[in-house]
């Protein structure tokens, strides 16, 4: 998508739709809405008279100029009640905006920058989050519908009147442009079967994204994980034809910026398929986990996002790669594997996979001498259980400063996370008759809290946290309808840890 700011009036703008909005509860439109009205003789004034749109956020309404613009449509969009207005409902809303133009088919909009109007929010701000909502409300995945729709938003304008706001909208348009875009790029990788996305195609990703944007990238194979001593993540690995992949993803600044600063290591959860392996899930929870890579693609499309905003401080992305799957070379139920920091590991549950390939990559982050380790994973059921699906993600640290800088990305990104405990007692319900510890309680209580005292085990020697994002990583049709397009990815994670690292060095 290629996104501009224009200086102009957007009533006179040729596109297939004009984005206007509204807010709910307002009888009288105001600004660009007001000049569109004025244009089309009270349409917009009886639509809302009519009691037909309410301008609730992200409610839309299409209305059909018919010669009184040079554009075909004006969709209307909500913004909710002014008083409760925020840049995260002006991301919503042209989100909203979008996904209904991508349903009529429009290859081109114009639209306002919802908000930005006098003595409302600052324009780079809201430019950069009604670029952002603009990407994410017109995602879509396409690729193996043999009749699918071409129907692609190409040419988006940001339109203000004000010539004093425009550079800092283009500013803020290009970073909304490309944390979009990276979180789209997430979504796409999710959103590819597993057939396809498997470890192999995940490292090929990365290197493509690093020849794009000038990172570094390299794709450890089995020997050399094997070498290193990567027992956990290769017992997981094991029962799969497919071989795996450690990537390392390096986003190293210029000359001039912060290069000789402790880097901040992104580590993702990349199950390209769970089974469960002999701990095996049912029919009903298996399609589902070829979403268990998400937290693998946030952070390939995190590393993408710190080089396209030109981060100041490094940031290293490792995505430990691999399937779980059955066959007669699986590992199983009682085996004892030893993890990259020695530990030893007595299988409970082939099901706690993702943590195994976690224990290797949080131990081999140490190298890197950090300044924070985060890492982003769909790891359990029981974070859903207890944040619902769509409700937030849950952050597990014992570092109090690391907590509070996810949670104000939260709130910037609009990406939800909240606080769940780590007590030391979880460690204990996962001792061992045999090895050090097992990899599984082996009840369902505090389920996400215990695979974080697992995690804890490995991150040692830096601040750490850990992100359970599966209550966030893939939305379910009915369930969690997000106003940024279909269902299936969401691409959660790169938005949260971009904001996290424009906002690190603050
Ligand atoms: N990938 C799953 C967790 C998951 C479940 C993510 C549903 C998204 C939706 C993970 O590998 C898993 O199977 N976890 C088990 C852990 C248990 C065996 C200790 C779980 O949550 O049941
Ligand atoms: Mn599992
Ligand atoms: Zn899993």
């Amino acid at each position: 998508m290629n996104i501009t700011v224009t200086q102009g009036d957007l009533t006179e703008q040729s596109a297939a739709a004009l984005i206007v909005n509204h807010f709910e509860g307002l009888q009288s439109p105001g600004g660009a809405t007001r000049a569109l009205d004025a244009k089309l003789n009270g349409a917009v004034r009886a639509l809302i008279a009519s009691g037909d749109f309410k301008g609730k956020l992200g409610e839309t309404a299409v209305l059909y100029p018919h010669g009184e613009t040079l554009s075909t449509r004006a969709i209307l969009v909500g913004l909710g009640r002014s008083d409760e207005f925020s840049l995260d409902k002006a991301r919503q809303a042209a989100g909203a905006a979008a996904s209904r133009a991508v349903a009529l088919g429009c290859r081109s909009m114009a639209t306002v920058v919802h908000g930005a109007g006098r003595g409302g929010l600052d324009a780079q701000a809201a430019a950069r989050v009604v670029a952002e909502g603009t990407e994410l409300g017109a995602y879509q995945f396409n690729e193996y519908k043999s009749k699918g729709d071409s129907k692609i938003l190409a040419n988006v304008s940001l339109v203000e009147l004000d010539e004093s706001k425009i550079e800092a909208m283009q500013t803020g348009a290009r970073e909304g442009e490309a944390i979009g875009e990276c979180a789209n790029f997430a979504r796409d990788l999710v959103n590819q079967p597993p057939n396809i996305c498997t470890p192999s195609y995940m490292a090929a990703k990365a290197e493509q994204i690093a020849a794009a944007f000038g990172l570094t990238c390299k794709a450890l194979d089995m020997p050399a994980m094997r070498e290193l001593g990567m027992g956990a993540f290769l017992g997981v690995a094991q029962g799969s034809s497919e071989s795996p992949k450690f990537i390392i993803l390096e986003y190293w600044p210029g000359a001039t910026a912060m290069s000789d600063q402790a880097p901040i290591v992104l580590v993702g959860k990349g199950v390209t398929f769970d089974t469960g392996g002999y701990s095996l899930k049912t029919a009903a929870d298996m399609p589902e986990m070829k979403s268990d890579m998400s937290g693998a693609a946030a952070v390939m499309g995190a590393v993408r996002a710190a080089a396209m905003l030109n981060i100041p401080r490094p940031v290293i992305g490792l995505a430990p790669t691999a399937e779980n799957m059955v066959s007669g070379g699986s590992y199983r139920p009682s085996d004892v594997l030893t993890a990259l920091n020695g530990k030893t590991i007595e299988i409970a549950n082939t099901d706690a996979e993702g943590r195994l390939l976690l224990a290797d990559a949080l131990a081999y982050a140490k190298r890197y001498n950090p300044e924070a380790v985060i890492d982003m994973a769909t790891l359990t059921g029981a974070a859903m259980i207890a944040l619902g699906r769509g409700g937030a993600a849950a952050v597990f640290s014992d570092n109090e400063r690391l907590v509070q800088r996810i949670l104000a990305a939260g709130e910037v990104s609009g990406e939800r996370v909240w606080p769940l405990p780590l007590y030391p007692d979880y460690r204990d319900w996962m001792n061992s008759d045999v090895a050090d510890l097992k990899n599984s309680a082996g009840d369902r209580y505090a389920g996400a809290g215990v695979s974080a005292a697992f995690l804890k085990e490995f991150a040692e020697g830096y601040p750490w946290a850990h992100i359970d994002i599966a209550p966030m990583a893939f939305a379910v049709k009915g369930q969690m309808v997000k106003p940024y397009g279909p269902a299936g990815a969401t691409g959660f994670g790169v938005r949260l840890v971009a904001a996290l690292l424009r906002e690190w060095e603050s």
